[in-house]
């Protein structure tokens, strides 16, 4: 291959140039499993072993504080399970136990704790971080992670179901800072992923319902299959009965894991971004609503305005826009809030400020995932507000009184 290339052939202006070109082949594991830590379970060694069987793997383990509380044995059993298998597995130091939620992303001294813990400990490029919490705390974790020594290993056990089926799986991580999501963050894939099922039994029920949000998205936008199977299940998605949550989850976390892989965009480098369906007015109603509305919560009424929407323009069958917010109602969800009725002193409705506040965080074109039908998704680059304020009275119509 002929490296030197002039660069009038590519269009330069300059006297010569050398392309730099080279490909990383990422791949990790995402296991479903439960009892992670019973001595039996051989998930998580076998996800330490990948690469290196036979050595003895230093492992740091830092637990959601909302998921100790409810497993008050979980750091013992950790402890238990390192000796059980002390051929593969030595404790860099003893399970740490920080606060999750949202909050633990917009403290940037849990940050420096979280590495000066990893030194303290002598974590280095071969051990690993392994986190077990929410999506917010495994968003932290997989930041130090990746910023200590330019990347240690990380392993995510995430414990809700939005972290199951959506947060935990992927390719990003991330804090607040200066007033903004996800300020700073990375896009580093993890060296392995363990879903275990048994977690979500003491998640109450906004979280639980939540996570099933992003279930109904993925459906809508890419498997009309999947939507009919979560119509059939809706009764018992909405008493949360486990197996049909391992379903939903299993299947909303292979349609995520494939868009990362075959979307064509891992790292999010263009404007596009066919998941965020529903997405430009759920950001905006979890900061008009200082985040009383969890983000499932905020995604559902969201998909329900942007499925009318598509169905006022045309590009969706009414009938097709009734069943996804009929979904969203048999799931639970309350399809509208009155933030969406607060206005500007110019009268303008503020939640439609949102779409302009989207365009900016795409980085300069608008692209908003609309529907063609259940199943398939279609991006557009305008929203004509007036189609909007109809699907707004809409969705207020036909919430139920309560
Ligand atoms: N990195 C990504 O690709 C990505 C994608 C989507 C969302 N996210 C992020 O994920 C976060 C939301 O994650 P979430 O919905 O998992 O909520 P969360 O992490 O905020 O957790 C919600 C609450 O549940 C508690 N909890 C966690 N597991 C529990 C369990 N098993 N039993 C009882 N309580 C438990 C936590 O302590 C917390 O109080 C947001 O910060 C969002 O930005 C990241
Ligand atoms: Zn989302």
């Amino acid at each position: 291959v002929n490296r030197n290339v002039r660069p009038d052939q590519l269009g330069w202006s300059g006297s010569e140039l050398e392309m730099q070109r080279f490909t990383v082949v990422f791949e990790y594991p995402v296991a479903f499993t439960r009892g992670v830590f019973d001595h039996a379970n051989r998930c998580l060694i076998d996800a330490l072993r990948r690469r290196e069987p036979l050595r003895r793997h230093r492992a740091a383990v830092v637990v959601d504080a909302g998921v100790a509380d409810h497993w008050p044995r979980l750091t013992d059993a950790i402890q238990s399970y390192a000796a059980a298998h002390a051929s593969h597995l030595e404790l860099a130091a003893p399970p740490l136990v920080i606060p999750g939620g949202e909050c633990c992303k917009n403290d940037t001294d849990r940050l420096s704790q979280l590495h000066a813990w990893l030194r303290n400990a002598a974590v280095d490029r071969q051990s690993f971080l392994i986190a077990i919490g929410g999506g917010a705390l495994l968003d932290l974790a997989g930041f130090a992670a990746a910023t200590a020594h330019r990347g240690v290993r990380l392993i995510r056990l995430p414990t809700t179901v939005l972290a199951q089926n959506d947060a935990g799986l992927g390719v990003k991580n991330g804090v607040n800072a200066f007033g903004l999501k996800n300020f700073l963050g990375t896009f580093a894939p993890p060296f392995a992923v363990v879903v275990d099922f048994d977690f979500l039994a003491t998640l109450d029920s906004r979280d639980h319902r939540a996570g099933l949000g992003e279930a109904v998205k993925v459906a809508a936008i890419r498997d009309g299959d999947f939507f009919c199977w979560l119509e059939a299940q809706a009764e018992a998605l909405a008493a949360f009965a486990p197996e049909a949550m391992e379903v939903a989850i299993r299947r909303c976390a292979a349609l995520h894991l494939a868009q990362i892989c075959q979307g064509g965009d891992p790292f999010e480098g263009g404007s596009a971004r066919p998941l965020d369906f529903g997405h430009w007015a759920a950001h905006k109603l979890e900061i008009l609503t200082g985040h009383a509305l969890r983000h499932g919560e905020a995604v559902a009424i969201g998909m329900a305005l942007d499925g009318r929407y598509s169905a006022d323009i045309g590009l969706l069958s009414a009938a097709a826009a009734e069943r996804l917010h009929r979904l969203l109602q048999r799931l639970g969800f309350r399809l509208w809030h009155e933030a969406l009725d607060l206005r500007e002193a110019d009268g303008r409705r503020r939640v439609v400020a949102g779409i302009e506040e989207f365009r900016e965080h795409l980085g300069g074109e608008l692209s908003v995932t609309l529907l063609a039908e259940l199943g398939r998704g279609v991006e557009v680059d305008i929203i004509e507000t007036a189609a909007m304020e109809r699907a707004l009275a809409w969705l207020k119509r036909s919430e139920p009184p309560q």
